[in-house]
């Protein structure tokens, strides 16, 4: 029995590979074999397809101390007609999905087109089928690149890599499900990726809302709205408003719907996204040291875009949303200022202490209007504070929450999807701290200064989460804040070393895709 699938969508969003699973069989230019610790021979069906002397220089390769199995090591055998990749997982018995991952993907890192585009990878004894998807996952995750704007040599290969991923036959129908999914989620990653890469010269604010509005087209099971300038105007959607008004590049809201006509009356997830194109800080301008980075301060509106096209692409049939917060913090003649106090969407009013907390004033509007879809949860991203980079580093994401359930299953998620969080305070003094202002309802800054400044941020943001139906009496809806300042990108985020984290090889990792479809999906 063979199973063959092809997901393949060419310059859509970059050339991800192909990939189909089979039983074991014929070996493409290149043979990855993932072995265990103390493999001393080959293990069965690992050599089907080789000829007589190949097998002879795989089985003696394995059986000598060279190669052991340690997790991360390597081994290249070369054979005449095939280049077989060793490769050592480490103890059968702590063998989880975070291993496979990060190790299939390393493996995409150091395999080369030049060497030929058809891979075979053969899951032999020790696997199961849910690790053989991971390690599948991690592969197509780090199977990625931005070469929208430079010229690449003649070397480089364009196609897209072609991978079997080879076990027995009673493990082919879970993967040709699942390789399917993990397929399509990744798809939304790399999207993601795409619209954080771009510089903000390239992504403006409505340059995001095109892009929203043209993949939205001839599907027929999503929406996308934009509230341009004039409608924002009419919302009263002072946080977009204020922040954006500096820049000739206008704010926007873009708002997602995935399956509009599905749940009627039922709650449903809400996602929301900060989505500040370019971050200078505005009146209150950043120093130049860290300037960069700030074309990726709209990574939680990418990361919501990834989610729907990975929800989409993978068949789902519930209904969405995501609303995205986008607007350039510039200063200039018509930027907003320290001290300024304007109205939001909310109706609440926000007093300016820094203009470089914009993305807040945003995101307020952003959770405001969330409240009218009366969703089952909301979860914002945000790539908030530079706090939460210091508290946590790059592999983690600051998580609020302002309900134990939904908190706990957003962990759980990410876990799964090796997307770490960890769980931050709110409490009645950072509350204080943001909300004691002489002159307005909430100031977008902190009495305790650089005190816990994540914390302080998320109580802001908390203040703008609505009660259910906007009954002052009723419970607030179940919300979870998640600050991916730190993971959003990666201190190899301007080269193309490979940092910590073996997923992505430079620039932004489109973190959390993965675990909000997980969530979403599986609850
Ligand atoms: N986009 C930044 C946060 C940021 C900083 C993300 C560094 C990634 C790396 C945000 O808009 C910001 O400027 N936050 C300020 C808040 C302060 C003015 C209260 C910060 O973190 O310094
Ligand atoms: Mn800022
Ligand atoms: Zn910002």
């Amino acid at each position: 029995m063979q199973f063959f699938v092809y997901h393949y969508r060419i310059g859509e969003f970059g050339d991800i590979m192909e990939w189909k699973n089979s039983e074991f069989g014929e070996i493409g230019d290149q043979l990855v074999l993932p072995l265990f610790e103390g493999v001393e021979k080959p293990p069965n069906n690992s050599l089907s397809g080789l000829n007589r002397s190949q097998r002879t220089l795989v089985r003696e390769a394995i059986a000598s101390d060279d190669f052991e199995g340690k997790k991360g090591q390597r081994m290249a055998v070369w054979n005449p007609d095939c280049r077989v990749l060793l490769v050592g997982m480490g103890e059968k018995g702590e063998f989880g999905h975070g291993k496979a991952r990060n190790i299939g993907a390393r493996v995409m890192g150091a395999l080369s087109k030049k060497k030929g585009l058809s891979v075979t990878v053969r899951f032999t004894s020790g696997w199961s089928s849910e690790r053989m998807v991971d390690f599948a996952e991690g592969m197509m995750l780090r199977d990625y690149e931005f070469l929208e704007h430079q010229k690449v040599d003649d070397e480089h290969i364009a196609e897209p890599w072609s991978v079997v991923f080879q076990a027995s036959a009673r493990h082919q129908e879970t993967l040709t499900e699942d390789l399917g999914r993990v397929h399509s989620v990744v798809g939304g990653v790399h999207l993601a990726r795409d619209l954080g890469n771009e510089p903000a010269n390239v992504l403006y604010p409505m340059e995001y809302a095109r892009r929203a509005v043209e993949w939205a087209e001839g599907k027929d099971n999503v929406v996308v709205e934009v509230y341009d300038w004039d409608r924002l105007q009419e919302l009263g959607m002072g946080g977009l408003i204020n922040v954006g008004k500096g820049s000739d590049r206008k704010p926007c809201m873009v708002l997602f719907t995935l399956n509009p006509d599905a749940d009627g009356g039922v709650q449903r997830p809400c996602i929301v996204g900060k989505g500040i194109t370019f971050d200078t800080g505005g009146i209150s301008i950043k120093p130049s040291k860290g300037m960069w980075d700030m074309k990726y301060d709209m990574c939680g509106a990418a990361t919501v875009f990834g989610l729907m096209e990975a929800l989409h692409a993978t068949g789902y049939e519930r209904r969405v949303n995501g609303i995205t917060c986008i607007a350039e913090n510039m200063p200039g003649a018509g930027a907003y200022r320290p001290g300024d106090v304007f109205e939001t969407y909310s109706g609440k009013t926000i007093e300016v202490f820094s203009t470089d907390a914009e993305g807040r004033n945003v995101l307020a509007d952003g959770l405001w209007k969330a409240g009218e879809l009366d969703p089952e949860y909301i979860v914002d991203l945000a790539t908030l504070t530079g706090a939460i980079v210091v508290a946590l580093g790059n592999q983690i994401t600051g998580m609020w929450a302002n309900d134990e359930d939904i908190g706990k299953r957003v962990r759980k998620a990410a876990n799964r999807s090796g997307e770490a969080v960890w769980r931050m305070p709110l409490n009645a003094q950072f509350r204080k701290y943001m909300t004691d202002s002489a002159f307005a309802d909430i100031r977008n800054g902190s009495i305790g200064g650089g005190a816990g400044s994540s914390n302080t941020a998320a109580s802001f943001l908390e203040f703008f989460v609505p009660h259910r139906g906007y009954d002052e009496d009723a419970d607030k809806i179940p919300w979870v804040h998640l600050d991916i300042a730190g993971t959003a990108w990666g201190p190899g985020s301007k080269a193309r070393s490979e940092g910590a984290n073996p997923l992505f090889q430079f620039g932004v990792s489109g973190v959390h895709v993965r675990t909000l479809h997980r969530l979403v999906t599986e609850g």
